[in-house]
Parts: C-alpha cells; structure tokens; sequence
C-alpha cells in the first residue's frame, strides 16, 4: 500500500532581512610574545630564514590556562560593542575552530552563555583557516534567510597546542588569537557572494598527524608494556602524533596558484574590480603567499594589503578577522570600505568573498 501525504497543512517559508552586513569588529591577541630568537631554541633555523622565507618576526601563544573559549570572549565584546548590539540581542553564535580541545560539546554554547546570550542558537564549525569566510557565509545566509537577526562570527585558535615544537617545517609558522564579528541586517549589500570549495584529494597536506582513535590504541599498547612505533606518523609519542604535520611545499604551491582564481572570482561575483577595492584581507598563512597573490591579483598598488602575519603568526580561522580588526584601529583601512577577504587551509578548503568593513 502507498502512502499518500495529508496535503492540508502549508508552512510557512522563512523570512529575513534583505541584506546583511558585518556590523561590528573585534580581536584578542595573547600577552605571551614568541620571538624567532625563542623559536630558535626548539629548532635548528634563524631569525633571518624565518623572516624571509614566512615574514613572521613574532607571533603570540595563549597562556596554558587560556582557552579558546577565553580567547573568544575576549574578543567577541568590542565587536558587539562596534556593532551597538547588547547581549540579549545576539541571534546566534558561530565559532570557526579547529583547537577547541573538546570533540562535543561545542565552544559556542559556553560562549554565547558567558557573553550572556545562554539559549540561543550556538555551534562550531570546523573548516581550519578557511573557517571564519566559511562562517561568515552561513551567518549572511542565516540573516538574510530569516534563521537569526544578528549572528556572532568567532575565528578562534589556540595552535599552539597542536604545534609541535621540534618540528623545523611547522613550529615557527602557528600563533593563537581569537578575531570576531556580528553579521547584522542591512538595507544595502555588504556581503558579497561567496566563492568557496573543499579539495579532499589534497586531504594529507595538513593534518593532525595521527586520529584520536589510532593514538588512543597506540597509547593503552604503551601502557600495557608493549613498544610502539609512531615513525609512520613522523611522531614519536601520543603528544606528537596530536599535533599537525605539513607538506609545505605543496600548500605554497596550491595556495598561490590555486586561490588568486577565486579571489578574482569573488570579486567578479560581487560586481566590483579590483579597483574598487579599499583593503586585501587574505589568510595570514605566509607573507610570500600574500605577495604572490597580490601580484597575480594586478591589485593597483595603492590598496592596502593585510600584513597582520608579521607580529601575530599563522592563527588560522582567526587570522582574516584579527587582521581586519588590526586595519580598522591603525587606520589601514577605511571603515565602510570595501575588502575582499579570502581564507584557505586544511582540508584543503577555501572560501572568498568581498565585505564592506564595518
Ligand atoms: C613552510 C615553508 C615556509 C617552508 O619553506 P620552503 O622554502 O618550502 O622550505 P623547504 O621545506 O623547501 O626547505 C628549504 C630549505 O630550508 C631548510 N629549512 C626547512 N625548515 C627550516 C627552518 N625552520 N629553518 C631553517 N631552515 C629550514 C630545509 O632544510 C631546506 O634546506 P636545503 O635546501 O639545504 O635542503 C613553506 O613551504 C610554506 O610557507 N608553505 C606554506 C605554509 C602555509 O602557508 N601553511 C598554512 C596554510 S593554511
């Protein structure tokens, strides 16, 4: 026998705000400061290759008692105060994270209870570097589909606790922050369509060297006397294998060839040239990446570059967002302007579009 459906009721279709925009702005950078001259005493380099082969002169570590969610507290306050909303006008709260050291529950419930939103829609997302552009979609989508009216945006990393220290490829590059926005309804377009895709092929490239699982059944072998060999894994103890391993070379290879296309698309799909741009915001992965990727852009020279890698590090999914904040309050940057912020990473992942700063 077939069912048939009722056919009585009809629902009704969502309904929100024409446009969003971002409306506010806010970052966190750690007290901690970890020169080259410190990097140095893990690993065989120098001041000067870090320099010039990743333009980080300093990066910033959280405290061990510090956490993700602490960070993302911390930076989520000036954004609502930039956006003049108060905490029980919060619709929603999104953390972009790959370092919050819990499976489940997710950061952003505790987050949206310490900011004194407790109750309202609240999850993370796990799309490394590329995560605050992936987030910063979903939150447009979710305004302009009637789901939340103003959407709290977390980009929150605490690397430091997935770097391994004796690694010469990785151990210079990471740093910890946490940069945030709110999403926020609009009259005019202020977030632009985004380009955005994934490339499972290139799955390995970066990784957490090992799962959860193989480390918990590699670590009860140990426990129970029996030797283990982690070398597979580049890894030498349970510690290590937790941590993240890169090939490179072939991130450099595919972030600058591959993402200056979709930085270009980005700007197409949003109507603009590059021209009309006021600021380029991409992910602080590598200075030569941002310089290859400004070159094959033809940015006009007069648009000013994010360049928050120098002091701040690699912060993955906080990096586009610490690094607009930081434009915004030197001045960089012009509120109101247009940015064209694209972020990409592990996974590997990537997404662009163009915003109107705040
Ligand atoms: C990590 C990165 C800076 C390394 O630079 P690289 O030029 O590719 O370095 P290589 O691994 O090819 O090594 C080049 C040389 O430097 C040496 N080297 C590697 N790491 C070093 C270090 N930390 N200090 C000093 N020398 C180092 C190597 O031994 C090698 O020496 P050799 O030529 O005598 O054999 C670069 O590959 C990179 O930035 N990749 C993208 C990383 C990134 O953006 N990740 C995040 C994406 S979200």
């Amino acid at each position: 026998m077939s069912l048939s459906p009722k056919g009585t009721g009809t629902i009704t279709s969502p309904a929100g705000a024409r446009h969003a925009r971002i409306s506010g702005v806010g970052g966190y950078r750690p007290e901690r400061v970890i020169t080259n001259e410190e990097v140095c005493t893990w690993i065989d380099s120098s001041d000067q290759w870090i320099r010039e082969r990743s333009g980080i002169v300093t990066r910033r570590w959280a405290r061990e008692d510090e956490s993700v969610v602490d960070m993302a507290e911390a930076a989520a306050g000036p954004a609502l105060q930039m956006a003049g909303i108060s905490p029980e006008q919060i619709g929603a709260v999104i953390c972009a994270t790959v370092t919050h050291p819990f499976s489940t529950p997710a950061a952003a419930p505790l987050l949206a209870t310490r900011l004194g939103a407790n109750g309202v829609p609240a999850f993370d997302i796990s799309a490394a570097c590329a995560g605050y552009c992936y987030a910063i979609s979903l939150a447009s989508d979710m305004v302009r589909g009637g789901s939340a009216e103003h959407v709290l945006v977390v980009g929150v990393e605490k690397l430091s606790s997935v770097t391994d220290t004796s690694d010469r490829g990785t151990a210079f590059i990471f740093g910890d922050g946490a940069g945030a926005t709110v999403v926020s309804p609009s009259d005019e377009p202020g977030i632009g369509p985004t380009v955005w895709g994934s490339d499972g092929e290139k799955w390995s490239t970066i990784q957490q060297r090992l799962g959860w699982d193989e480390i918990l059944r590699r670590w009860e072998a140990e426990d129970a006397g029996q030797t283990v060999d982690w070398s597979d894994a580049q890894a030498h103890d349970a510690r290590s294998a937790s941590t993240l391993a890169m090939a490179g070379q072939s991130v450099f290879r595919w972030a600058v060839w591959g993402m200056a296309p979709v930085a270009q698309q980005a700007i197409d799909k949003a109507g603009i040239t590059a021209a009309d741009l006021d600021a380029f915001i991409p992910h602080q992965a590598n200075m030569r990446i941002v310089d290859a990727m400004v070159k094959q852009l033809g940015l006009p020279e007069d648009i000013p570059v994010a360049r928050d890698i120098a002091e701040t590090g690699n912060t993955s999914a906080a990096s586009v967002p610490l690094a607009t904040e930081r434009m915004l309050r030197e001045g960089e940057a012009p509120r109101g302007g247009l940015a064209l912020q694209i972020g990409f990473g592990a996974g590997l992942v990537y997404a662009a579009q163009v915003v109107r700063l705040p």
